[in-house]
């Protein structure tokens, strides 16, 4: 990693993650910097916290290409041109495809509100719920090309509560996840980190 990685953060909603690093960013000593935020889609929050940082943004939305491929190309060319580090997914609720990870594969990572490999897809909390676990969380990986299952970089773990409803889980997940996405992303960048089969460690 070189002094101060670029990360191009990947966003779909409400950009909560996002705005963890961005936080974190504001401080030097953190080591890493947000050079762009993308997007999948128009008028999200995610894509207004970057604008109020003075953080660039763009929008590749899969409706505007011929087919997924296409859209692959050029969200991998528009993440390209900003001369990422580290490719970070924070809630972006897309997978990417075979271009996108012939180029930036084990370079991105993406966070997932369930413990792996446990409830993949897009709905971990409520089917953490619905299962009956005492205990879930977030989990964030290097991305491959299946459905949340790449090396796991971090997990965080929290418990169910016996009223919980979906949305009062995952707001428990969301911020735990946050420290998890902060303080992992701030070691990679600092200290570097190694692929190895299924294991990742940090600090090169
Ligand atoms: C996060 O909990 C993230 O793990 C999840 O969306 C939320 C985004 O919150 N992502 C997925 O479920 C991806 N399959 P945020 O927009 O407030 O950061």
């Amino acid at each position: 990693m070189p002094a101060r990685p670029r990360l191009v953060v990947l966003v779909s909603g409400s950009g909560t993650n996002l705005q963890a690093l961005l936080d974190a960013c504001a401080d030097p000593s953190y080591g890493a910097r947000v050079v762009a935020v993308g997007a999948d889609r128009d008028d999200i929050e995610g894509l207004a916290r970057a604008e109020r940082a003075g953080v660039p943004t763009f929008v590749a939305k899969v409706g505007d290409f011929s087919s997924r491929e296409n859209w692959d190309r050029a969200l991998a060319d528009k993440v390209a041109a900003f001369e990422p580090d580290l490719v970070v997914l924070a809630g972006f609720m897309k997978l990417v495809g075979e271009t996108f990870l012939e180029r930036f594969g084990g370079r991105t990572v993406n966070t997932h509100p369930a413990l792996s490999p446990s409830f993949p897809g897009m709905h971990g909390p409520r089917d953490a719920l619905e299962y009956g676990v005492k205990v879930t969380g977030a989990t964030l990986f290097v991305v491959d090309a299946g459905v949340d299952t790449g090396a796991i970089v971090a997990q965080a773990v929290v418990p169910v509560a016996d009223d919980d409803t979906v949305e009062t889980l995952h707001e428990r997940i969301k911020t735990a996840e946050r420290a998890m996405l902060v303080e992992s992303v701030g070691r990679m960048a600092r200290e570097g980190f190694t692929v190895d089969g299924r294991r990742v460690r940090l600090g090169g």
